[in-house]
């Protein structure tokens, strides 16, 4: 399966990224986590992003491509792009190397939500810094405050979250992002879903969107 998953900041990419990853062994390539981890390491890539996203603003075109392209060298068997592209001229760049390696895309699903929920979602979501899994304080809480279920670490919450940068960058996505839902449609493979329904739900149209729903 090879798609890409469109939307704002807080409407679940990531979140339905994940469940598809654990049921059909899905591969999520999220740009976000790849450039925390490397901010994380210290790397030249980490520390050239670090500016940009403080600020929320976006990582210069040509470091995320030569990324995606070091990516896509482990993807033969599919992905799901979590948080790229980003820009039209990314879009263009990335269709030019799928092209080139004859790996048409499934679809492109955009996840709609409105600027509130998006707001309040982010404000109150934690993050295991170690693999980039979610919680949210009202729709998804840990079993215990501030600890991942899984491997016990602490959770903290991203510096981007604060009210001020989540403004810049759902300002960001309406201007720079948001022309990918046209550049999409006219592909005949955008599929628009309601996230502003509960997990379960969206999950449930998501595997209809692109197919999956039989497949458990
Ligand atoms: P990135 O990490 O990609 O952040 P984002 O796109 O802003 O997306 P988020 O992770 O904030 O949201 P999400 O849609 O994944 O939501 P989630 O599932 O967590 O990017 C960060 C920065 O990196 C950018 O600002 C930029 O600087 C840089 N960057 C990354 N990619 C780039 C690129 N291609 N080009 C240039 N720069 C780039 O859910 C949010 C919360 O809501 C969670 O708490 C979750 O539990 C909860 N939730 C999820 N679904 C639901 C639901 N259905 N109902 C209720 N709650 C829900």
């Amino acid at each position: 399966m090879r798609l890409i998953f469109l939307g704002p900041p807080g409407a679940g990419k990531g979140t339905q990224a994940r469940i598809l990853e654990r049921r059909f062994g899905a591969r999520q390539i999220s740009t976000g986590d790849i450039l925390r981890e490397n901010r994380a390491r210290g790397t030249a890539l980490g520390k050239e992003a670090e500016g940009y996203m403080k600020r929320g603003e976006l990582v210069p075109d040509a470091l995320i491509i030569a990324m995606i392209e070091r990516e896509l060298d482990s993807s033969r068997d599919g992905f799901i792009m979590d948080g790229f592209p980003r820009t039209v001229a990314q879009a263009e760049a990335f269709d030019a190397l799928l092209a080139r390696k004859q790996w048409p895309l499934d679809a492109v699903v955009l996840f709609d939500a409105d600027r509130k929920t998006l707001v309040d979602r982010l404000s109150s979501r934690w993050t295991n810094p170690r693999n980039g899994r979610t919680y949210n304080t009202f729709s998804n809480p840990p079993r215990v405050a501030g600890v991942d279920d899984d491997d016990g670490g602490a959770l903290v919450q991203r510096e981007d979250d604060k009210p001020e940068t989540v403004s810049k960058r759902l300002d960001v996505y309406d201007e720079q992002t948001k022309p990918l839902v046209a550049y999409y449609r006219t592909t005949g493979k955008l599929a628009e879903i309601d996230a502003l329904q509960s997990v379960d739900d969206v999950a449930h149209q998501l595997a209809h969107a692109i197919g999956l729903e039989h497949a458990h």
